[in-house]
């Protein structure tokens, strides 16, 4: 469903990605774990192309997509590719001005070009399937971190997406709001969402997980079912990262 080959991408002269390979089966939920610095974030971007990778290629679905440096990628082709990931932000990215009925129905207006409506429906029905049945009319200022994130979800729902990926949705909340949070996350891994999750959440990764991917200094350095990647590798990267986190 994903498959990323030898992705690269540098930046001015730090190679961020050193030649990424994985693929991620459809109805899926990989998360991907590793330090600080270690191109998580970069490679979520390159998945939806709001960083353009300079080589390799990505699959998802029935798109391919192969990168060069030197060729510019085609507007409708990045299109095709954003159309199919969702994406949710460590600090919601929603929009202030907005309510959180007119944040979820954005993109289906502009993007998917559906009628007030439709959009107004599906807004509903997504808010109700993530706890805010009651919270359309609000601004995002008068909704806790958790709140504000599970309407952040509920908009990479809205735009029917084949993959949502989450760069690190927990990160920015009070502990007591986590919690909230990782529930609608598990709810939609086990309807199928195919999920790509960045997270230091452990529990979550050792529960949800289907795949946990290791990645330091731009490269995957572990990749298997959490019960390899957790309880069978004798990478020292890993052990020593897992130590930090506490969970061995
Ligand atoms: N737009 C950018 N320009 C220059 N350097 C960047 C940019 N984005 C990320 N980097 C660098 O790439 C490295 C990996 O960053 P990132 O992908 O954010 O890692 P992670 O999410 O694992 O913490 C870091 O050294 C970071 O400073
Ligand atoms: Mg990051």
């Amino acid at each position: 469903m994903i498959i990323v080959q030898e992705l690269k991408k540098r930046f001015n002269d730090l190679d961020v990605l050193k030649g990424i390979s994985l693929s991620i089966d459809k109805g899926s939920t990989a998360v991907i774990i590793g330090p600080s610095g270690s191109g998580k974030t970069t490679l979520l971007r390159c998945l939806n192309l709001l960083e353009t990778p300079d080589k390799g290629s990505l699959i998802i679905g029935e798109k391919r997509l192969e990168f060069d440096k030197k060729k510019k990628l085609k507007l409708n082709e990045m299109m095709a590719i954003r159309k199919k990931t969702g994406m949710v932000f460590q600090n919601y990215n929603l929009f202030p001005h907005l309510t959180v009925l007119e944040n979820i129905m954005e993109g289906q207006l502009i993007v998917l070009k559906r009628s007030r409506a439709e959009s107004r429906q599906k807004a509903l029905g997504l808010l109700e399937k993530v706890g805010l049945k009651d919270r359309g009319d609000m601004y995002p200022h008068q909704l806790s971190g958790g709140q504000q994130q599970r309407v952040g979800i509920a908009r990479a729902m809205a735009m029917d997406p084949e993959v949502i990926l989450f760069d690190e949705p927990t990160s920015a909340l009070d502990p007591e709001l986590v919690g909230e949070v990782l529930k609608v996350m598990k709810n939609l891994s086990k309807e199928g969402m195919t999920m790509v999750v960045v997270t230091h959440e452990m529990k979550f990764a050792h529960d949800v997980a289907d795949q946990v991917i290791f990645m330091d200094q731009g490269i995957v350095v572990e990749n298997g079912t959490p019960e390899e990647v957790f309880n069978q590798s004798n990478n020292q990267r890993l052990l020593q990262f897992l130590n930090k986190v506490n969970v061995r």
